[in-house]
């Protein structure tokens, strides 16, 4: 049954997707798979969904249609302090107003290098990158150069960008890309422990996500006694644990997810949270890795513009000042729970999984997702946009009232649900 204390949602009207499929099909023409990779309407529920946006504002963003969104993806990430945040915006915009991409670095690297490696506590030195794919792969290479060994231990499922030796897709890969990876499960620290005894001296490095945010699947906590484990079965075999904060990273906390589950790794990687949206990624490495690190070939064409870095400055601090990962947490929970509680009172086992600033909430008693697809279209035509298969995230612009607002167009989604497949 319905909450009582829950107010009457606004009257529902079916939102027009006239504008977005028309721009799909223009696309299909001229642009290999229109829309490519995770934001591919093939992974959402076409029909349902947009396909383009036109701008945003806070937690809020609109599509070519004019359908306004809360958004509980945050642009897979990367928006953090709310689309258009004055304080990001004013920094990033002194800096293309000046020039942006010089033949040099500005001293904004040097200053956003200080930062980070006195915000993450094992930290000595940092480098910076465009796209966390660019971080992950050049973290490899930096573990292979410093151990002189050829292998990766990577876990089951775990996503790293779109590199040869870790892409989930299929297209262009040879059978020698993957030569030197393998994979354990998650948790598992029995199944680490085989691969180090079955490749002694021969693996470089270990790259894992602080936990574990498969696509199609509940998030996995790490395990008491996991995190120490690793640590311990690197250091016993002479490996580089390289963290993959790409995604988690200081939506749990501004120390680095490590602190949060109270390991260090000698090498992390940062992108999303780093610039609210602005092109940027980072690595900070222990002192160890430092002359590895430096024989490591390392550039792009864009990687020392200054706007992205001086937005990167004004985003920490802000995260900073608004205590950040406390908030997404508590507003992420708030949601978690509402879905629970009120999909019990439809009948339904909601299970929620991972943190409230990344969290996940599906079916129980379900494994072919048809009862998600169908509820989280319902709510994203209300306006909430909710993916089906992908982990979620929190902003700091969320706030109370956006949860409950959700909250109540889920309610209208369960009964959907209900109506369309019984309890
Ligand atoms: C855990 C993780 N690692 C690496 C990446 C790759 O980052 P990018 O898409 O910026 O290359 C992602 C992207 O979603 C990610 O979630």
């Amino acid at each position: 049954m319905p909450s009582k204390t829950a107010k009457k949602p606004a009257a529902y009207k079916a939102p027009s997707f006239a504008k977005n499929k028309e721009y799909f099909l223009r696309a299909a023409k001229v642009i290999p798979g229109a829309i490519y990779g995770h934001q591919t309407p093939a992974i959402t529920v076409p029909g349902s969904y947009p396909y383009y946006a036109t701008h945003g504002e806070g937690c809020y963003y609109w599509d070519v249609d004019g359908n306004r969104y809360i958004d509980y993806m945050c642009a897979y990430g990367p928006m953090v302090t709310g689309y258009g945040n004055p304080i990001v915006e004013a920094a990033a915009q002194k800096e293309f107003a000046k020039g942006n991409c010089y033949n040099h670095p500005t001293p904004l690297m040097v200053e956003l290098a200080e930062t980070l490696v006195d915000q993450i506590k094992f930290g000595d030195w940092a480098v910076f990158g465009k796209n966390g794919g660019d971080m992950t792969t050049w973290c490899t290479l930096v573990a292979r150069e410093a151990t002189g060994r050829k292998k990766i231990v990577m876990c089951k499922g775990e996503y790293h960008g779109i590199g040869a030796w870790c892409t989930p897709g299929h297209g262009g890969l040879i059978e020698e890309d993957r030569m030197h990876i393998h994979t354990f499960k998650w948790n598992d620290l029995a199944g680490l422990r085989a691969l180090f005894d079955k490749y002694p001296g021969q693996i470089a490095g270990v790259i894992m996500t602080p936990f574990h945010h498969p696509a199609f699947g509940d998030s996995e906590m790490p395990a008491p006694g996991f995190w120490p484990g690793v640590r311990k079965l690197c250091d016993d075999n002479g490996a580089v644990l390289i963290l993959d904060d790409v995604r988690v990273g200081w939506r749990l906390s501004l120390d680095g997810s490590n602190e949060y589950f109270g390991f260090q790794p000698d090498l992390a990687c940062y992108c999303k949270a780093i610039a609210n949206g602005y092109p940027l990624s980072a690595t900070v490495g222990r002192d160890s890795l430092k002359n590895a690190a430096a024989n490591v070939y390392l550039t792009g064409s864009y990687w020392n513009s200054a706007a992205p870095m001086a937005a990167a400055l004004a985003n920490i601090k802000l995260l900073k000042k608004q205590n950040g990962p406390a908030h997404m947490i508590k507003m992420g929970e708030r949601l978690q729970h509402g879905l629970v509680a009120r999909g019990k009172a439809f009948g339904f086992e909601m299970i929620a999984s991972g943190p409230g600033s990344i969290p996940f909430v599906r079916f129980g008693e379900e494994s072919n997702f048809m009862r998600q697809q169908v509820f989280c279209a319902e709510v994203t035509k209300r306006g909430h946009f909710i993916h089906p298969h992908h982990n979620w995230f929190l902003s700091t612009c969320h706030t109370e009232d956006d949860i409950d607002n959700t909250l109540d167009a889920a309610e209208e989604a369960f009964k959907i649900v209900k109506k369309q497949f019984g309890e």
